[in-house]
């Protein structure tokens, strides 16, 4: 993060003696990314260090590594109906991975429960982005509390430990998850590390957690660890893990609401890159784009085509979540939580008539809300739950386009109005 926040209280010169309890000498600890060179928190523990385990790791009660079906190796587009897929389990253990790559994973969570009292959750391999599609309740992390709504995205850096509690009956996360930190995109800022006045988001419009009092608590708390590709490592605490005093730094879960990316228009069309919100990794050699498609004025030119063009970007595949079915490129092939899959072997376009259609829409606000991930150099599987829930006649959803063409609905018989 480029804000650098703090809570609770700390020493104001790191590493020297401070005491929250009298007597009782508070214990340091740095929380890294690109080791000791990237963004970082400084987290004061009221007595204890972090490593203190009080039985031997085992192997946890569940398992978060993907399959593939023999399919994944097949180049072809991919709609997965993640609308149709169960609501289960608790924000973790219900967690299907749709699609994966070596750096990149994502993963549809639709909990119908808290997770285990006094458990916790650690992903120990990849920074995760949750972007929320429904529900409401709270991310309780060692940071502090941060309370969830629809259409916020709640990042959680690597190591964070947390467990999420639902206060409606059931809630709906697409989960982005990147070996790199997942940051604002970095040409928003200024040298002085504020957002420009050009930007689309504004770092101050973040949702800095709530810390609420230390658990000075003693007894054996388990920590389910991600770690080895999937594989869950139970870990057990001698002490409550939210036992901070105080934190500060530039590494800490937030929340960043999507209609607070302020999308920015052109006359004519805008490629994707104007609505990127996030980026993981050193774009564009690595990591991903991740852009929030929110309501934006279409192209006002006389003669401006709204629709996208076809493109095949060939170093990127292409992952888009679409909140709801109005986006236009895709109408009629798609449902609240349709996935699409795009690889970059192969080029992608819109369906049918949908260019001649998107003349009727020239300098309108369409109510279209997407979250679009693009990788970079790094080829995306699609996992056995993703194909499971994946519409079969997708790939061959463009072939309407050989239909001769017709007069398209209002605003077609002018185009040029
Ligand atoms: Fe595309």
């Amino acid at each position: 993060m480029v804000l650098i926040a703090k809570r609770g209280t700390v020493p104001p010169t790191p590493h020297t003696e401070f005491y929250a309890i009298p007597g009782v000498l508070a214990l340091e600890e740095i929380h890294g990314s690109y080791g000791f060179s990237g963004p970082w928190s400084r987290k004061v523990h009221v007595r204890s260090y972090p490593t203190e385990q009080v039985s031997a790791p085992c192997r946890g009660d569940f398992d978060l590594a993907p399959s593939f079906p023999p399919e994944a190796d097949l180049l072809q587009p991919h709609h997965i109906r993640t609308g149709r897929m169960p609501y289960e389990k608790d924000a973790v253990r219900g967690r299907r991975t749709v699609v994966s790559g070596p750096r990149t994973a994502l993963s549809i969570a639709k909990p119908s429960e808290d997770m285990p009292k006094d458990t916790f959750f650690r992903n120990g391999e990849r920074h995760e982005v949750y972007f929320v599609q429904d529900g409401e309740g709270t991310f309780r992390t060692e940071y502090g509390d941060l309370r969830f709504r629809k259409d916020v995205y709640v990042a959680i850096p690597k190591g964070t430990t947390y467990r999420v509690e639902l206060d409606t009956d059931h809630a709906w996360f697409l989960v982005v998850e990147s070996v790199y930190p997942i940051q604002f995109a970095p040409q928003y800022f200024n040298k002085a590390g504020q957002a420009t006045l050009m930007s689309p988001v504004v770092e101050t419009e973040v949702e800095l957690p709530e810390l609420p009092p230390y658990r000075d608590e003693r007894g054996e708390f388990p920590v389910d660890a991600k770690f080895g590709g999937g594989k869950i490592t139970r870990i057990t605490l001698g002490h409550h893990p939210f036992d901070l005093v105080g934190w500060e730094g530039a590494l800490y879960p937030f929340v960043f609401d999507i209609r607070s990316h302020h999308g920015i228009a052109r006359e004519i069309h805008t490629a994707p890159p104007m609505h990127q919100t996030f980026q993981s990794g050193n774009v564009p050699n690595n990591g991903f784009s991740l852009c929030s498609f929110v309501p934006v004025m279409q192209g006002w030119h006389p003669k401006e085509v709204p629709a996208p063009y076809a493109h095949f970007n060939v170093d990127s595949d292409e992952l888009m979540f679409f909140c709801n079915m109005a986006y236009e490129a895709r109408k009629g092939v798609i449902e609240e939580g349709s996935f699409t899959f795009h690889p970059g072997a192969a080029p992608h376009s819109p369906q049918g008539q949908a260019a001649l259609k998107s003349l009727a829409d020239r300098g309108t606000v369409s109510p279209r809300l997407a979250v679009m991930l693009d990788t970079y150099f790094e080829s995306m599987r699609i996992t056995t739950d993703g194909w499971a829930f994946r519409d079969p006649e997708y790939v061959l959803s463009w072939a309407e386009s050989r239909a001769p063409t017709q007069a398209a609905g209002p605003g077609w018989e002018s185009p040029s109005a």
